[in-house]
């Protein structure tokens, strides 16, 4: 399972010969305009929730991949209706896709489209694929929910989001991460906007100082799991 960090929540995960991404927001990233939103590969998209900062890229690159737009139901709806392909999910459903086993898992967070339609309650996703275990946070506070996790997957890695303000910022990521009893962190979510700027040295001291690893990539940086 190969993961590239593509910026703010943006993910591109590899696993085997599937590319799944989540949540692109590429084109509105100045950070990221190393990225060309126009040659990215996607046989599934995944999305956390409806925000316009998770989902911008979608239809474009939706239209031109075919990729499986793979969200809670009012999301999945929406591309639905704009003849785009989707498989519909809510929170505490598994369905196991080409690439594994996928959950859509609880978040405390909103999720209304740009528009102000509503999108349904928003969500992150467990991963079991290729051997691997993966947890993509997307936007949410610290929960109790997230102590459900490990019941059930142990997982090989963790992403949270660290930026505070709009979601949990580092002290509570660190909590997450005991929640969720994995020590290794991937970052994200931070120094988009001037909201969830972050002192980088000083959010990986902090997980170091718990015996815990908080890794934050460079925009196209990628780590091999
Ligand atoms: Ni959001
Ligand atoms: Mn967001």
């Amino acid at each position: 399972m190969k993961i590239t960090f593509l910026g703010h929540a943006s993910l591109q995960i590899n696993i085997g010969d599937i590319t799944i991404l989540v949540d692109p927001f590429i084109s509105g990233n100045p950070k990221a305009a190393n990225i060309n939103v126009d040659e990215l590969k996607a046989d599934y998209i995944l999305l956390t929730h409806a925000h316009q900062d998770h989902i911008l890229d979608v239809e474009a690159i939706a239209k031109r991949t075919e990729a499986v737009i793979v969200s809670n139901y009012e999301i999945v709806t929406h591309y639905q209706n704009k003849g785009l392909e989707g498989h519909p999910m809510n929170h505490g459903g598994n369905w196991d896709f080409e690439f594994g086993k996928l959950k859509y898992v609880n978040a405390i967070h909103t999720s209304s489209f740009p528009d102000g339609s509503y999108g349904g309650q928003p969500g992150g996703f467990v991963i079991e694929g290729e051997h691997k275990n993966l947890y993509i946070a997307g936007d949410t506070a610290l929960t109790y929910d997230m102590k459900l996790i490990p019941l059930q997957t142990k997982l090989d890695l963790a992403i949270l989001p660290i930026g505070d303000n709009f979601t949990m910022g580092i002290d509570d990521a660190l909590i997450a991460a005991d929640f969720v009893e994995c020590d290794k962190i991937l970052g994200y979510h931070f120094d988009t906007f001037g909201y969830i700027e972050i002192d980088h040295e000083n959010a990986k001291r902090k997980f170091f100082k718990n015996d815990k690893d908080l890794m934050l990539l460079e925009i196209g940086e990628s780590l091999e799991l």
